[in-house]
């Protein structure tokens, strides 16, 4: 079988997939990974025939990928904040509109000296090492329930060589008594209700811990707003991504937790992603 026969089949698979509009792209990038050449080269030789163990382990991605499987999974990288990040189906795909978050908290911490950042469901680390990156002053927690998205995050912050805390918690019990200038996360925030409006790339392949919060999409942010006021220092911020349709009841969450200056970051799409307030 020739690349350019190779590639005609992945693309016809594709187009029987969850994202046919991706196919041909896709197909390539396959294509392209297994070969561990440029786009151009693998263009260029389009007549060359493939070494049969070649054709299995494209086969073996297509399969991977007409499952539904994530792009991110497939090739275990993804890019956030122009820094690469190892993720597995144990974490999250860092997702671009919560670069919005990271760049409300440089916004709000950059003035510190040497600010006390936590970052609450830390996921791949994204939010944490993003941060670390930019404020290299930073005293940076990274805290999340599961040890095996902690492995990741902590594999992240050696790759991109920045120094990080991380803890495995239930929100911030392990640091309860230590306080903070900044409490940061993006929670998971789905309603369970809504599994069956996920497209099948989050709902059968990311990890359930990340994506969903209760029968309204809330109970951690029920939880970790008032966990949040008590761990910042006066005058210290929260900054949470939220999802859509939440921020009224993300303001009551915060009022109710004496938190002032309550304000929404839009996103691209002019939707309130980002809920920030500061500690009275
Ligand atoms: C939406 S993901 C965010 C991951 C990452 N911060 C990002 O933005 O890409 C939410 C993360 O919160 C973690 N998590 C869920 N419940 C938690 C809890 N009660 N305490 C700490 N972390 C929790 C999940 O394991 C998951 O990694």
């Amino acid at each position: 079988m020739t690349l350019q026969e190779c590639l005609a089949k992945g693309e016809l698979e594709l187009k029987a997939s969850p994202h046919p509009e991706r196919a041909r792209r896709d197909a390539e990038a396959l294509l392209i990974h297994v070969l561990r050449r440029n786009r151009a080269s693998m263009l260029a030789h389009r007549a060359e025939e493939l070494q049969p163990d070649y054709i299995d382990r494209f086969n073996a991605l297509l399969a991977r990928r007409s499952a539904g499987e994530p792009m991110q999974y497939i090739f275990g990288e993804a890019e956030f904040y122009g820094l690469a990040f190892r993720v597995t189906p144990d974490v999250l795909i860092p997702r671009p509109e919560t670069e919005h978050l990271v760049e409300k908290v440089i916004e709000l911490t950059a003035p510190l000296p040497q600010p006390r950042i936590v970052d609450v469901g830390t996921g791949s680390g994204a939010i944490a090492i993003a941060l670390a990156h930019c404020l290299p002053v930073a005293q940076i927690t990274a805290i999340d329930i599961s040890a095996a998205a902690l492995a990741i995050a902590e594999e992240n912050a050696e790759r991109n060589k920045v120094g990080i805390r991380f803890l495995c918690s239930d929100l911030l019990d392990a640091v309860v008594g230590e306080s903070f200038d900044m409490v940061v996360a993006n929670p998971p925030y789905i309603a369970a209700s809504e599994r069956n409006s996920l497209t099948i790339e989050v709902r059968d392949h990311e990890p359930a811990l990340a994506l969903f919060a209760g029968e309204d999409g809330l109970s951690i942010y029920r939880r970790l707003v008032p966990a949040a006021c008590a761990a910042l220092a006066p005058g210290g911020y929260v900054a949470l991504e939220i999802g859509y349709g939440q921020a009224d009841a993300i303001q009551a969450f915060l009022d109710g937790s004496h938190f002032k200056n309550i304000e929404f970051t839009a996103d691209l799409q002019g939707l309130p992603r980002v809920a920030s307030a500061r500690r009275s």
